[in-house]
């Protein structure tokens, strides 16, 4: 597996839209992801922000029809079919909604799994590399990511546990075994390391109350950031 370069990690660069947020929510099946974004989608309208929760892939027509080729398929795709799929998916997300909303000054926009998510499960999981996921997304606007990734790490245990839980039919890529989800845990980690400023490891293992915690000195540290940066534009 061939490693990504530092000249290739830094054509990943946040939107420069003043006043705006763009975020994303990352983790296993059943890190607590919707109960963190409802919690932080409250929080943010509490603030006066505009919000909007979009879901990857999906969050278009188009994106939705390729959700439901990729999750409904019964038969093995290829990983770089896969990557592709959800790359193209998210292309469409940017150029029909993300870029037009976040012109809006006040927006905050929430994707519910973005970038990392194809880092983490094509890239390790898949076994493709952080090199293919992060090439196959160097152009515009592909290129834009979040200004904070929440990435709540839960272990393997916590995972299946919570999942049987819910006792909710599996997708895709929830009837893989332990082995791909240690994996997910290990790209994520990566991703985490190769990004450290955008992405946030939070113990996801936790009550929510506690998690959420997190999520809100994070969200307040970075608007004080970007109300500075703003005021010095
Ligand atoms: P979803 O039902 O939304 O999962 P969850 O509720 O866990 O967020 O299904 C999305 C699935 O697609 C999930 O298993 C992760 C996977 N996925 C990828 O493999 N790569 C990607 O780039 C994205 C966005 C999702």
């Amino acid at each position: 597996m061939q490693e990504a370069s530092e000249e290739l990690i830094q054509k990943f660069r946040s939107p420069a839209y003043p006043g705006s947020l763009f975020l994303s929510f990352e983790g296993i099946e059943g890190a607590g992801k919707s109960s963190q974004l409802k919690r932080t989608t409250e929080y943010l309208e509490k603030k006066g922000y505009r919000v909007l929760v979009l879901r990857e892939p999906g969050g278009t027509t188009f994106g939705e029809r390729l959700r439901k080729a990729i999750l409904e398929t019964s038969k093995d795709l290829h990983p770089l079919a896969e990557a592709h799929l959800f790359a193209s998916a998210r292309a469409q997300l940017l150029y029909e909604v993300i870029m037009k909303e976040l012109e809006v000054a006040g927006t905050a926009i929430i994707c519910d799994r973005y970038i990392d998510s194809s880092l983490a499960y094509q890239g390790i999981g898949r076994n493709l590399g952080f090199k293919t996921i992060l090439t196959i997304h160097e152009n515009f606007p592909l290129n834009l990511v979040p200004h904070l990734t929440f990435y709540f790490k839960i272990d393997v245990e916590t995972s299946y546990s919570r999942q049987k839980m819910r006792n909710a039919p599996k997708d895709y890529f929830e009837s893989q075994g332990s082995d791909f989800y240690q994996k997910l845990i290990d790209g994520y980690d990566k991703a985490a390391e190769m990004f450290p400023g955008r992405i946030k490891t939070i113990d996801g293992n936790r009550e929510m109350g506690p998690i959420f915690e997190d999520v809100r000195s994070l969200l307040d540290q970075l608007i004080l950031a970007t109300s500075t940066s703003d005021q010095n534009a």
